[in-house]
């Protein structure tokens, strides 16, 4: 990604200006135009909102014949089968790291760009700073500059691009990482009992599990119906876990229904999706869901992005306890480590890199 292509400099030096390789095709754009040329956004104004879990509903009743643990279990059942989606509060992921973590991400991202150019993703990784999932000139690229890093296994990590600058940042990555690591853990575990599941089954089927993060800065922009935040797309993880930095405007959408929902969330709660793995092993009982970011026309947006797969070693394919003659068997087996290649080796589509396992 050259000079011109990085969308926190064109925004620094350039602000108006929106070159073309960011302006979407017209069915491309997020939004739509009437006969009169208004530009209407599309989205949802139905008025259920995301569903919210409370962690500690499950954590700290966890004696599997309290009713507030089982009351709490179904509500993230019902979440993740018919919306993919669900928001986290009483997460127990300290408050004070959570902000941490974005004014060290801020600092990083407003760093000269010759710095933060130290750091180069390449394409076909996704690690170090820059765009990932571009392939080609032609490719639009998304109004968005990542900096992203495998996190585990240890030996996945590339520490050349391990930005020394803002000096903690390092380090606040990590003890983050951890704490991330360990609510993705027990969220298994609580998703596993919901379907019926032993507690440690997806534990043991996942092996060593594989954690990444991604920090995403969308800079505003002054034509947001032109251009794509981050293009639509459906995680190849098991389970994602998204904070939005305090005081960034909505900007995360999810499909839902057939329609662009744009996620609002309550202060200090996280974002967990369902990835394409879940999809697979359950065979389709649960959904990854597809979704998107756009950009906004005043403000900047940050947001903190943690992958949690299954071991690269690992072969998956869809549990016999999800395939019956009512529910024949949608996706092939295959190996974990071949599915996140073929992920991060082509553009995000919808949930396109999902036909890798059919
Ligand atoms: C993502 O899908 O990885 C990030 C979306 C967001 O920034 O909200
Ligand atoms: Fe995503």
């Amino acid at each position: 990604v050259g000079h011109i292509d990085d969308v926190i400099e064109l925004r620094k030096t350039k602000p108006g200006t929106i070159p073309q390789r960011f302006v979407r095709d017209i069915t491309e754009r997020p939004t739509i135009t009437t006969p009169n040329n208004k530009s209407l956004i599309i989205t949802n104004h139905h008025h259920h909102h995301m569903p919210i879990i409370d962690f500690s509903k499950l954590s700290k009743h966890n004696t599997h014949d309290d009713e507030i643990f089982l009351h709490e279990l179904l509500n993230l059942a019902t979440a993740c089968e018919n919306w993919g989606f669900f928001q986290v509060v009483n997460h127990d992921i300290d408050l004070n790291l959570m902000e941490r973590i974005e004014k060290m991400s801020n600092e990083f991202f407003m760093l000269p760009l010759e710095e933060k150019q130290k750091y180069p993703m390449l394409p076909g990784t996704v690690q170090g700073y820059g765009q990932a999932f571009v392939f080609s000139e032609e490719q639009k690229l998304d109004w968005c500059n990542m900096l992203a890093l495998a996190i585990q296994p240890q030996h996945a990590r590339n520490p050349n691009l391990w930005p020394k600058k803002p000096e903690k940042l390092s380090e606040t990555l990590e003890e983050y990482s951890r704490e991330v690591r360990k609510l993705c853990e027990n969220l298994l575990k609580y998703i596993g009992l919901g379907l019926g599941l032993k507690e440690d089954e997806f534990k043991k089927m996942f092996g060593e599990a594989v954690q990444a993060i991604r920090v995403n800065y969308y800079p505003a922009c002054s034509r947001p119906d032109l251009v794509m935040g981050l293009s639509p797309h459906s995680d190849g993880s098991a389970l994602t876990v998204l904070q939005q930095a305090k005081g960034s405007p909505v900007g995360l959408q999810i499909l839902k229904d057939g329609l662009w929902m744009p996620v609002h969330t309550l202060p200090n709660a996280l974002v967990i999706n369902i990835g394409d793995t879940i999809e697979v092993v359950t065979n389709g009982k649960y959904k990854s869901a597809e979704h998107r970011a756009v950009a906004n026309e005043n403000k900047d947006r940050l947001s903190i992005v943690t992958f949690y797969a299954p071991s690269y070693e690992v072969e998956l394919g869809p549990m016999p306890e999800f395939i019956d003659e009512n529910h024949p068997c949608k996706f092939r087996r295959y190996n974990h480590g071949d599915y996140s290649k073929h992920y991060i080796t082509n553009r995000l589509q919808g949930k396109k890199a999902l036909e890798f396992a059919k």
